[in-house]
């Protein structure tokens, strides 16, 4: 679907907390791969939800349980569509990406892992990527092997992919796109490649879900994770999807309320996907703000967030690259285009380190002036250190953010350059 060009600096008025100064300044919300700003639309759902629905949900026979047992349900049927799933059934509400992954490592792993296979992943993976993996090899004696990173342009070295694509290998799991560098992987072509070799294929889709088009059919992966925070919803609400076929195969990731058909002293008989994954009472009013969310981030159109976001990386990384003593990181522009999982390419954010100016330095500074910005290895530590340093700064995008705020920041890595060389 095609959406008209969207009125930007309409859509900012949407979030309260952005019409703000921060030490006396207007704040500039830099730090979106953190986390992003909430719309007033994702803040009254919430506020609908607790002052007229709330209730526990499948359990109850009264009203308002049924009214939240519809809601919470909705969303999911939202974000099957979200993500173009083939049905309700392939989605898992978890607390956020980190959990998604670890319940494909605890429950798909540990039955389809043993001790020689290879788990492949590669050397831009966020922590929540590769962690949980770790744990794995270290339960059932798998072994972890990396597609390498080229250096500071940040791009796949696939001309590896071949000979790492081994007969061991079980599991690719890798990051959509990099939340350190912004570089954007082909996924769709990593993924067809792992298929035909008869691997099982997970993307971490923390940072792409809200910025570009997503469709798991086209990515052709078999599990894909998200946060609901990084894409206008709340915290602690995500969604793992799987394929339907691999979910109904996996056994429970916690036991407990919700996820049983019957219980018995010695045994129990488990529900099906996805409700057979979600035990206990869960989170209600994440998956009903995180439904506002994708509603609001669809009126938009994510093609037009995406062009957006890269239009405005694409005009920082151009105004740093004319500093000196500069270095950044993470692919050259040009413009990528959304979602297709094909290119490699750059997303909406930048990442550089001032010379002799430690990340942490530039991130004190810039927030004086009111620029929030991230610094530090970004939960990306080995890469980090791969790239031969500890830390970057980053600025990250989000639609709200505008060419203006990007000529303020750019401003203010100036005077921090020059406050250093005094
Ligand atoms: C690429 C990537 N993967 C995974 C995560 C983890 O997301 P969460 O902390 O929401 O579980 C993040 C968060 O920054 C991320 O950027």
């Amino acid at each position: 679907m095609t959406h008209p060009s969207p009125n930007w600096s309409k859509l900012r008025a949407d979030f309260p907390i952005l019409d703000q100064k921060v030490h006396g300044k207007p704040l500039i919300y830099f730090d979106n791969a953190a986390t992003s700003q909430k719309p007033r639309a994702v803040i009254d759902a919430l506020v609908h939800y607790y002052e007229y629905d709330n209730a526990n949900v499948h359990r109850g026979i009264h009203e308002l349980s049924n009214r939240s047992t519809a809601a919470f349900e909705a969303a999911r049927a939202r974000a099957a569509k979200f993500i173009n799933a083939l049905s309700a059934d392939e989605i898992v509400f978890t607390r956020g990406t980190t959990e998604g992954i670890n319940l494909v490592a605890s429950s798909w792993g540990a039955k389809n892992l043993k001790a020689g296979d290879v788990i492949l992943l590669t050397e831009m993976e966020h922590h929540s990527n590769l962690v949980p993996w770790q744990l794995l090899a270290q339960r059932t004696g798998a072994k972890l092997a990396y597609v390498p990173v080229t250096g500071d342009e940040g791009l796949l070295d696939l001309t590896k992919l071949d000979s790492l694509l081994t007969k061991q290998v079980r599991l690719f799991a890798m990051v959509h796109i990099s939340n350190s560098m912004g570089t954007v992987n082909p996924v769709a072509d990593l993924c067809a490649r792992a298929r035909k070799l008869g691997i099982t294929t997970l993307v971490d889709g923390a940072q792409s879900a809200g910025h570009s088009p997503v469709d798991v059919q086209a990515i052709g992966c078999d599990f894909f994770a998200f946060s609901g925070h990084k894409i206008c919803g709340p915290t602690g609400i995500g969604v793992l999807w799987g394929r339907q076929e691999l979910l109904d195969a996996m056994p429970p990731y916690q036991g407990g309320g919700e996820m049983i058909l019957s219980v018995e002293y010695q045994k129990t008989e488990f529900k099906k996907a996805p409700h057979r994954f979600e035990a206990g009472t869960p989170d209600i009013s994440g998956p009903i703000g995180l439904h506002a969310a994708m509603d609001y981030l669809d009126a938009i159109g994510r093609e037009n967030i995406w062009q957006h976001d890269q239009e405005l990386a694409h005009y920082a990384y151009e105004q740093l690259a004319a500093l000196k003593n500069i270095r950044l990181f993470g692919p050259h522009p040009p413009l990528t285009p959304p979602g297709r999982g094909t290119e490699q390419g750059r997303a909406g954010l930048v990442s550089f380190l001032l010379k002799d100016v430690h990340a942490h330095d530039v991130v004190t500074l810039a927030d004086q002036a009111g620029v929030a910005l991230r610094g530090g290895h970004h939960c990306t530590q080995p890469l980090m250190h791969r790239l031969g340093v500890e830390s970057t700064a980053r600025a990250s995008f989000y639609f709200y953010n505008t060419k203006a705020e990007v000529n303020r920041f750019v401003e203010v890595v100036k005077e921090i350059q020059k406050f250093f060389a005094q």
